[in-house]
């Protein structure tokens, strides 16, 4: 059973008439009153995110209908069956901390550019003076899309058909001109650079991603291409032109070719493994004279979904758990959940300690860190899943390119939820091998200095080099993958 207990609620109230909305569920019903309800599993039912509080008469979705009077309730499983009162969760995530750094470029240009890193989680905008390479401006938000699923795979879904499609891509688009309007004149913009996953690309240009989510993974696109972009935006320059960064795969995305652009990975004389780790696990091995990509269906745990006491991190959220499982709590508050970073941390811990075996056996079904935030020995399983499948994909391209973990020089970890991994807790879990200790670094958000890198015509010349460079290996299917995941599920022996 999850824990919803923790929810804050806000003292925000939305009244529903049951005409308006009766053949849509609460979620969707409050969704087009503009409201942002959290739904990582995009209304499956099943990561217990969209808990509201209702006064009034709902329909289950099995047709059983009953009378509510302020119980808390999930938006996604219930229709209106009468005029409703509803309280409305807290802002989880609002306060997320993101990371965002924007490298000087070329100069000698003109007018502004606007490089952007379109992220499942979050989105960040950086406004350039091109004449002088300068960053002007930067802007950051959760992605607008969160409330139609957190990961690819939900907004996959969501976006199979045309109007949902349609609508996904409305809301990014008028993300992205909200975005650059906090920051200057849309008008003054002359050039965009967009670096995502195949996913966000595709959605953000209107093309269906659904042949994405099913075998053979085929993508519509794979960009790398310029468009007007009058085509997708309205409001900026009439001359503007948009570029989106190219992609490998479905699910080796521009974000990856940006960050190995962005990171020199693709000039390396040595070999370095870049890797981003988030609901996929995208990672390249290789060095300039060429890569080998995969991507690993890491699932939600490590964005605090499907976690017990998860969420994504935020004030309330506990980011990091020490040795003798003390807690640091996000914000000047109370700790009420726990996200991605703690819960690799508290895994650790639980294994120093001797709480957790290799196996993943608790003795206790539930350890409280606090007095309201626990592991699960339901959390550990998914914690086990989640590392075996980014373990697996490093093992597996280790083995494809016949490298041992020595001949690994560096290891670039790429992406928001990386830049907050604490490497030592990674490795004790075994979702790094221990041998990558001391050659890791973070490279912050290496898809936006992609991106903005991109806003030259040097930039993008380069960008389709590293392109060029990444073979792709599908890993569902191939044996080598398999016996590695299974291998990897087991936590290594911890010295105490
Ligand atoms: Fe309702 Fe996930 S349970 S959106």
């Amino acid at each position: 059973m999850k824990n919803t207990e923790n929810k804050t609620f806000s003292s925000f109230f939305s009244f529903l008439s049951a005409e308006a909305s009766c053949s849509q569920t609460l979620l969707e019903a409050l969704r087009a009153e503009k409201h942002e309800i959290s739904a990582p599993c995009g209304g499956n039912g099943t990561c217990k995110r969209c808990s509201v509080k209702v006064w009034g008469r709902v329909r289950s979705l099995t047709g059983e209908e009953k009378e509510l009077e302020g119980e808390e309730i999930l938006a996604c499983r219930y229709y209106p069956a009468g005029d409703l009162k509803i309280e409305l969760p807290g802002a989880e995530a609002k306060n997320a901390p993101i990371a965002v750094n924007a490298p000087d470029i070329p100069g000698g240009g003109e007018g502004l550019g606007l490089a952007v890193d379109i992220g499942t989680t979050t989105v960040a905008a950086y406004v350039y003076d091109l004449a002088e390479g300068r960053c002007v401006g930067k802007a950051s938000a959760m992605n607008a899309q969160r409330s139609y699923g957190a990961n690819v795979i939900s907004r996959i879904q969501y976006a199979s058909d045309p109007a949902g499609l349609e609508e996904l891509s409305r809301v990014i688009r008028n993300q992205i001109t909200e975005l650059t309007r906090s920051m200057c004149d849309p008008a003054d913009i002359k050039y965009i650079s967009i670096a995502a996953n195949t996913v966000m690309e595709h959605i953000f240009a209107g093309l269906s991603p659904e042949g994405i989510g099913k075998a053979p993974f085929k993508p519509l696109s794979l960009f790398g291409d310029e468009y007007p972009a009058a085509d997708f935006l309205s409001g900026f320059h009439p001359d503007c032109v948009l570029y989106l960064a190219p992609a490998v795969s479905g699910y080796v995305g521009g974000d990856i070719t940006a960050g190995i652009l962005s990171s020199g990975a693709y000039k390396s004389e040595k070999t370095v493994l870049f890797i981003d780790i988030g609901t996929n696990g995208e990672m390249a091995l290789g060095d300039k004279n060429g890569f080998v990509s995969c991507a690993t269906a890491a699932g939600p745990a490590f964005e605090g979904a499907e976690i017990d006491c998860g969420a994504p991190a935020g004030d309330g959220a506990i980011n990091a758990v020490n040795a003798d499982l003390t807690c640091t709590v996000l914000g000047q508050t109370e700790a009420e959940t726990i996200c991605g970073s703690g819960i690799i941390d508290a895994v650790a811990a639980l294994l120093k300690n001797g709480i957790v075996d290799e196996t993943g056996r608790m003795e206790e079904e539930k350890y409280y860190l606090t007095e309201k935030v626990f592991i699960s020995a339901r959390d550990i399983r998914q914690v086990q899943l989640a590392k075996a499948a980014i373990r697996a994909g490093i093992e597996t391209l280790l083995e494809e390119k016949g490298c041992s973990y020595e001949d690994v020089d560096k290891v670039l970890i790429a992406g928001g939820f990386g830049a907050y991994m604490k490497v030592e807790s990674a490795c004790t879990i075994g979702l790094l091998p221990p041998e990558f200790r001391g050659k890791t670094v973070h490279t912050g958000n290496s898809a936006g200095a992609g991106a903005a890198m991109a806003l030259t015509e040097q930039g993008r010349t380069e960008l389709a080099k590293a392109d060029a460079l990444c073979g792709y290996l599908e890993l569902s299917g191939l044996e080598l993958f398999n016996d590695n995941y299974i291998e990897a599920m087991m936590f290594e022996e911890v010295d105490e």
